[in-house]
């Protein structure tokens, strides 16, 4: 089997690299920083093709297909790739540059990756195609500390959750994964918070894996976030903008 991540330089997308190679595919591995990507290309130099790919250039989407070419062909893409920071003085820069990753290199990538499943020329053979990302809890409602974090999140899961349906009525055979971690111990948190409910990437990345196994559709990691995240939804508004977060 084959796959590309993007984002797999750190963080969970390094530890589903990981899990994957471990596992015996071959990988196609982007994010911006090369130097951690040859990490993994050490791991299995002939299972792993390396490529600088930033999703917030407008060449992000070529650059994968080129990528794609040198594996001849995927079965899995692994949207790994995003940025977040809490936002609690609404700096207009850390929001915009949130939504040009989260939100347009998003849809970039995704949509790339949807276009090339759905030629018919590059139609998957056995079970079909798997596009997978991971998206967050944080899109399950509007979070004040992180307002363009969660708004891309949602915007994530809501597009995911469009493309499953056409993929549907196009009779795509094009599976779509949304992964809703909570809290991980990754990069992305270092702003010495004290965040709750903490979870490894290693654990996260192994749950992961069982779900493109699966072929699940959505998956909120672990149960604790489950019961959070079905408790949120009961919130109402009125409520909900009294919340302390
Ligand atoms: N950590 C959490 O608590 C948590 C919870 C829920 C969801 N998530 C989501 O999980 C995903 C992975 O995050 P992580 O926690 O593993 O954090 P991370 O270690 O910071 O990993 C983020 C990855 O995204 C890549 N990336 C960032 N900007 C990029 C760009 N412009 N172009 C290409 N790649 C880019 C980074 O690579 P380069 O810097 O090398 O480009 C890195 O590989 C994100 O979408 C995040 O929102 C995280």
């Amino acid at each position: 089997m084959k796959a590309i991540i993007v984002g797999a330089s750190s963080g969970i997308g390094q530890e589903v690299a990981k899990l994957l190679l471990a596992d015996g595919w071959t990988l196609g591995v982007a994010a911006r920083r090369e130097e951690q990507l040859m990490q993994l290309k050490a791991l299995a130099p002939d299972r792993v093709e390396v490529m600088t790919i930033d999703v917030t250039e407008t060449d992000a989407d070529e650059r994968l297909l080129a990528l794609i070419q040198r594996l001849g062909g995927i079965d899995l893409y692994f949207h790994a790739s995003g940025i977040g920071k809490q936002n609690r003085t609404l700096d207009p820069d850390i929001e915009l540059r949130t939504a040009q990753t989260n939100a347009l290199g998003f849809m970039r990538m995704v949509g790339a990756a949807f276009r090339y499943f759905a030629a018919p020329s590059h139609s998957p053979r056995g079970e079909g195609a798997m596009i997978a990302a991971i998206t967050s809890i944080a899109g399950t409602k509007g979070l004040g500390p992180a307002p363009a974090y969660s708004a891309t999140k949602a915007l994530q899961a809501n597009y995911l959750e469009a493309l499953e349906q056409q993929a549907r009525q196009r009779k795509l055979p094009i599976h779509i994964l949304d992964i809703r971690p909570g809290f991980v111990d990754t990069a992305l948190l270092n702003d010495n918070f004290p965040y709750p409910m903490l979870m490894q990437p290693d654990h996260v990345a192994r749950d992961i894996v069982a779900c493109i196994k699966k072929r699940r559709h959505v998956r909120i990691i672990d149960w604790r976030y489950r019961l959070l995240t079905a408790g949120w939804r009961l919130v109402p508004r009125w409520l909900w903008r009294r919340f302390k977060i």
